[in-house]
């Protein structure tokens, strides 16, 4: 739990912690490998962090897995990363429902195999009363259409309404409610940037980058970024909060 402070008042919330997964391919290259192999290594690693996560207090963790982007890879690329969700979806979702996290997809499912959107449905059903952590996999994602997606929506609807439209950018085709704010993002795999991932959402999201390649990323990892996190001063574009004065209320 983190405490925010907007102007003018205080709210208490979940951590929303975002991860860029990158460097798998590297990883693999590097050890003489296929990058494939990179990508398996990449799927394990995935499920000790979501374990992780819950444990670390954090209430939503969305991965990106797939960009929209990553289809210009090479279809054989593209069809293991695809099993491998598939795989991941299928082995995990009584383990997810057993520790309380609810699985959402974000990003468009009409392109994916459709042995991975029925996965990911059936997943998504089953879990959908969990309640520790809400673990959102970005698949085919990517901002920027979903903000045009959000923005298409409100036209066809014919009415705008501020809420609505961030609720649309952050869910997605998926059905758990959109969490607009991302609070911090994490990349690893030494690039620092954003490659298209949730801009919306991260207006005031603090950023984290380690060298170190996905495949080798782990829940003390994590903890690091959260003690590094812990340590940033969130001013949303208002002052620093006045310390307080002995014996004044800080108000
Ligand atoms: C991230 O690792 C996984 C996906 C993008 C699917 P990469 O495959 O981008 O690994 P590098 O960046 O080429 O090392
Ligand atoms: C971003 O990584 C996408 C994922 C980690 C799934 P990329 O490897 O595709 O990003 P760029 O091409 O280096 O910007
Ligand atoms: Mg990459």
């Amino acid at each position: 739990m983190v405490a925010v402070m907007t102007p003018g008042a205080s709210a208490v919330r979940d951590l929303h912690v975002a991860i860029i997964m990158d460097g798998n391919g590297r990883w693999a290259t590097e050890r003489g490998l296929p990058r494939v192999d990179g990508h398996r290594r990449g799927a394990a690693v995935v499920r000790r962090v979501v374990e992780g996560a819950a444990t670390l207090g954090i209430g939503t963790l969305t991965l990106f897995a797939f960009s929209s982007d990553n289809w210009r890879r090479p279809r054989a690329e593209v069809a293991t990363l695809m099993a491998l969700f598939g795989e991941y979806l299928e082995e995990h979702a009584s383990a997810c429902v057993r520790a309380g996290i609810r699985v959402a997809l974000i990003g468009r499912r009409d392109r994916l195999p459709s042995s991975v959107r029925r996965s990911a449905e059936r997943v998504e059903t089953a879990t959908a009363a969990g309640r520790v952590l809400l673990l959102r996999l970005a698949i085919d994602y990517s901002a920027r259409d979903a903000i045009a997606r959000a923005a298409e929506r409100a036209v066809r609807l014919g009415h705008f309404s501020r809420e609505a439209f961030a609720d649309a950018v952050a869910r997605g085709d998926g059905p758990a409610p959109g969490l607009p704010d991302v609070d911090l993002v994490v990349r690893t795999g030494g690039e620092r940037r954003l490659s298209d991932f949730l801009l919306w959402e991260c207006a005031y999201a603090e950023l984290w980058f380690t060298d170190v390649a996905w495949p080798d990323f782990t829940t003390e990892d994590l903890g690091r970024a959260l003690d590094d996190f812990a340590r940033r001063e969130r001013r949303f574009g208002a002052l620093p909060a006045a310390p307080a004065t002995a014996g004044e209320p800080n108000l």
